[in-house]
């Protein structure tokens, strides 16, 4: 039985609009004279990498950026990443981008510090020690790779999506500037919005950190459903009840792009202290097959799970109803904890995430294949708080096709 529950997060967070603006004391104080952007052509041509180089320079640091980012990164361009790196050797790297900017900055950090690939690191725990100084710039609100343990690149050799998880991993400083997510895309909006959503309701509905299975000997950031990670997890689920349709619809409404970016942050320290589940068991085989965005997989995926979940943790989606604006005045626990199923696939829909597994390019005969990979992920599935067998992840990829 554990007992003792931890709580971590990102050394620092900056947060609120024009927040880069403070980015060059951020990196002076962290000693830093030479600075590495890790980002991609879409943002440098948005004009977000000038947005974070210009007060770099002001503060007399040399600036260099990598813009060879990608969605859904693979190993190779956290190799290229590290390469430049190692050419033009900074002192500290910013990560500049969605997760997946922000997670190959987090490689990149690893491999400096630690040499090695990419595959020795991938699992729970693997890095030995701390990694080289990162700062996470977020441009969607979503993941919350800025505050968070992990880091997930796509192994296109196995096609199937990987997760490195430390503490290590954690960055130095989050600077979060809701401004920077202005010109994010309603696409991107949705699918980043909705994955906030799946790791503030997979931690919310977790097993009990009394509970949490931890094999003999073994190590792990994730230690299952406990206060803290609770309290980060209702607040963002409050946040994105209310802010996420509005982000979607208007870009421009600040208020509500300020209210996603909270909510990534709050749901990437509930999930990356308390753990992810069944979802992003599923959808790292689903992603890695087809290719889909990671929230838009997770979103697809989110109310089939809860559907197969809500037994085990029938109090816990009930609230989940109240936090999603729901009324469930006068009805039992069973039937709240239905409408917060109900209230996930309203706002799934409205903003547009994919419902099917048809729909996103899955074929039928994948699914036996995609449930085997998917119940292979140990360090998730023990977060969940039912266990599931291949069959029974099958047959949820049959109701979700
Ligand atoms: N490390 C973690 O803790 C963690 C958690 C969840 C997800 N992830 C990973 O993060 C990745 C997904 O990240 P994401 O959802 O943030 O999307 P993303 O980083 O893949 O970005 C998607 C696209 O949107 C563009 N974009 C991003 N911000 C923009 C802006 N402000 N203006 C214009 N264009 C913009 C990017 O250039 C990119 O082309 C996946 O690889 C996923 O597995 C990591
Ligand atoms: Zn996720």
């Amino acid at each position: 039985m554990r007992t003792v529950w931890t709580f971590h997060s990102a050394s620092q967070i900056v947060f609120g609009q024009n927040a880069v603006g403070h980015i060059g004391e951020i990196a002076t104080r962290l000693k830093a004279k030479k600075a590495l952007i890790v980002t991609d052509t879409i943002l440098e041509k948005a004009g977000l990498l000038e947005r974070v180089r210009q007060p770099l320079v002001a503060a007399g640091l040399n600036v260099a950026a990598f813009t060879g980012g990608e969605p859904e990164p693979s190993m190779k361009a956290g190799i290229a990443c590290y390469e430049m790196a190692k050419t033009f050797q900074p002192d500290v790297l910013v990560g500049l981008g969605g997760g997946s900017n922000m997670d190959l900055a987090k490689l990149a950090a690893v491999l400096l510090k630690h040499g090695g690939t990419p595959r020795d690191y991938v699992g729970d725990d693997k890095i030995p020690g701390p990694i080289f100084p990162l700062i996470s710039i977020p441009t969607t609100a979503g993941t919350g790779s800025e505050v968070s343990a992990a880091t997930v690149v796509t192994d296109t050799e196995n096609h199937i999506k990987v997760g490195i998880l430390s503490n290590y991993l954690r960055s130095a400083a989050a600077v979060v500037d809701p401004l920077m997510t202005l010109s994010c895309p309603p696409k991107v909006t949705a699918d980043s919005g909705i994955d906030a959503l799946t790791h503030a309701i997979e931690a919310y509905t977790a097993v009990d950190n009394a509970d949490f299975p931890l094999p003999e000997g073994e190590r792990t950031v994730y230690q299952g459903k406990h206060p803290m990670g609770d309290m980060c997890a209702e607040k963002a689920i409050t946040l994105v009840g209310k802010y996420l349709r509005r982000a979607v619809k208007d870009g421009k409404d600040i208020e509500a792009r300020e209210g996603m970016a909270l909510a990534a942050i709050l749901a990437g320290l509930a999930f990356s202290n308390v753990g992810v589940a069944l979802v992003h068991a599923m959808e790292y085989p689903v992603g890695g097959a087809v290719h889909c965005s990671h929230g838009a997989g997770n979103g697809l995926l989110l109310p089939y799970v809860m559907r197969f979940n809500v037994s085990a943790k029938v109090k816990a989606f009930a609230d989940i109803a109240t936090l999603l604006g729901e009324n469930v005045a006068g009805l039992s626990e069973r039937a709240a904890a239905d409408r917060a199923i109900a209230a996930v696939e309203r706002l799934r829909n409205d903003i547009g995430v994919p419902q099917r597994l048809r729909d996103i390019g899955v074929r039928p005969e994948q699914l036996r294949a995609l449930a085997e990979k998917a119940v292979g992920i140990k360090r998730i599935l023990r977060v969940n708080p039912r266990s599931v067998s291949v069959d029974e992840v099958e047959a949820i990829f049959k109701d979700a096709y």
